[in-house]
């Protein structure tokens, strides 16, 4: 029986900040930013957007298209959660008018939780092939101002639809995971902005790639290049992509292809992620729904690789097969349309964005209206978090 990915939908705030105009504030060479970390804009997000609503746009274009029976489980991947008790997916299993018969919970393990979620609602799929599952994850990448971690700020989500009839991607079962206890990137409760040592954690992405990896390829018998045709990797920053295939090659005794070829290969899973920053959770499955939006050729039939890292840590390296016909179900024009038509802002209005403090006293809220998707936070009152569609 195949196991994938029906459908995936991927949003984004509608307000960019351009790192060259980040560099100037910063008194940076914007060559460092773009060239040298590999990102170009980042996704600033309105104050009426938070996680919900970022997954609750992004899933309802998803569900208009494939209906919403027989969803019977809602996972919301998040390192950004909103409330320490209620999961996101129960608001939005209310947003989006999904069935009362469903399991709906939150899930976290920093950028990797999507990838749990992703396996767990398979096996839930695999023991009862007629249901389906909706796979969320979202996230608002945040670190102090003028930290060296600001430039990797970005925000967005995406939504997938699990099924036994995959129309996108089937997941192969064979799989590489490891995990390792150490301390990279950390949020304590007390904060809104991530601490992370960037240096240390970059290391340690690529030293669990090649555990993954190793794993991966003891379990499945594939060759690097024989057997992927491309790879999406976890993007804190594009540049890492490149990092990161040049460490695999060195594992397997493979030459380093040819800048056209690297670019072949990697080019297309990139393009997003270079528009919107780091989307934490959500980052390996905008890289897939970049390459399947962007890669020039079909790519049917064709294996990709994909590698999930989250900070703390836990890496796995999987791949899937992209299924017959594929182009006909996915969201390229929406997606390339949301891109091009956001709002660019300065440097004034992205720090008096990143500086608008929801009270945290308790007291009642009302959001000004921003420019967003179909559904926005209204406002807070007896503490309660008020949606809205628009
Ligand atoms: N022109 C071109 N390139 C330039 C340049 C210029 N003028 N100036 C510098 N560069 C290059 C540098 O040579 C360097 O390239 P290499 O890494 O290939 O040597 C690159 O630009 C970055 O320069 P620095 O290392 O000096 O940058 P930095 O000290 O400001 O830190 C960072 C970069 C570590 C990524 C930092 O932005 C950071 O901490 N980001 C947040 C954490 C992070 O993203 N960690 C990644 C793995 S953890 C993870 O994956 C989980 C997660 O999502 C957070």
């Amino acid at each position: 029986m195949k196991i994938g990915i029906d459908l995936i939908s991927f949003h984004t705030p509608s307000y960019v900040l351009d790192l060259r105009t980040l560099a100037e504030k910063r008194g940076v060479d914007p060559d460092k930013f773009v060239i040298g970390i590999g990102q170009e804009r980042m996704a600033v997000v309105p104050p009426d957007q938070d996680i919900v609503t970022l997954a609750a746009n992004a899933a309802l274009p998803l569900l208009d298209k494939a209906g919403r029976d027989n969803i019977e489980l809602v996972i919301f991947a998040t390192e950004s959660g909103v409330d320490q008790s209620k999961a996101a997916a129960c608001f939005c299993q209310g947003l989006l008018q999904l069935p009362s018969a469903c399991r709906c919970i939150e899930v976290k393990e920093a950028c990797y939780g999507a990838t749990a979620s992703l396996r767990m609602a398979a096996a839930m799929v695999a023991a009862r092939p007629h249901t389906r599952a909706l796979v969320l994850a979202a996230d608002i990448a945040r670190y102090d101002l003028a930290s060296p971690g600001e430039p990797t700020q970005g925000a967005g989500a995406v939504a997938m639809l699990v099924s036994a009839h995959p129309r996108v991607l089937a997941l192969d079962p064979e799989t590489g995971f490891y995990t390792e206890d150490i301390m990279d990137f950390w949020r304590p409760n007390y904060r809104d902005e991530a601490l992370v040592d960037g240096k240390y954690s970059t290391r340690m992405y690529l030293t669990t790639l090649l555990e993954a990896w190793k794993n991966y390829k003891a379990a499945s018998g594939r060759a690097l290049l024989a057997d992927h045709a491309h790879f999406c990797f976890h993007l804190p920053f594009t540049k890492i992509a490149y990092k990161s295939f040049e460490r695999l090659c060195k594992a397997e005794g493979v030459p380093l292809p040819s800048k056209e070829e690297l670019d072949r290969l990697l080019e297309p899973a990139l393009l997003y992620n270079r528009q919107t920053g780091n989307t934490y959770a959500a980052c390996v499955y905008e890289a897939l729904a970049s390459l399947l939006d962007n890669a020039p050729g079909q790519l049917d039939h064709q294996r990709i690789g994909l590698f999930s890292y989250g900070s703390g840590c836990m890496a796995e390296f999987f791949s899937g097969v992209v299924q017959k016909g594929y182009r006909q179900h996915l969201f390229t024009d929406a997606h390339r349309a949301m891109l091009d038509s956001r709002t660019p802002v300065t440097y004034r209005q992205y720090e008096d964005i990143f500086n608008y403090g929801v009270p945290k006293d308790g007291a009642d809220h009302v959001f000004a209206p921003y420019r967003g998707g179909p559904f926005r936070l209204a406002g807070i009152k007896d503490h309660k978090r008020r949606y809205e569609a628009k």
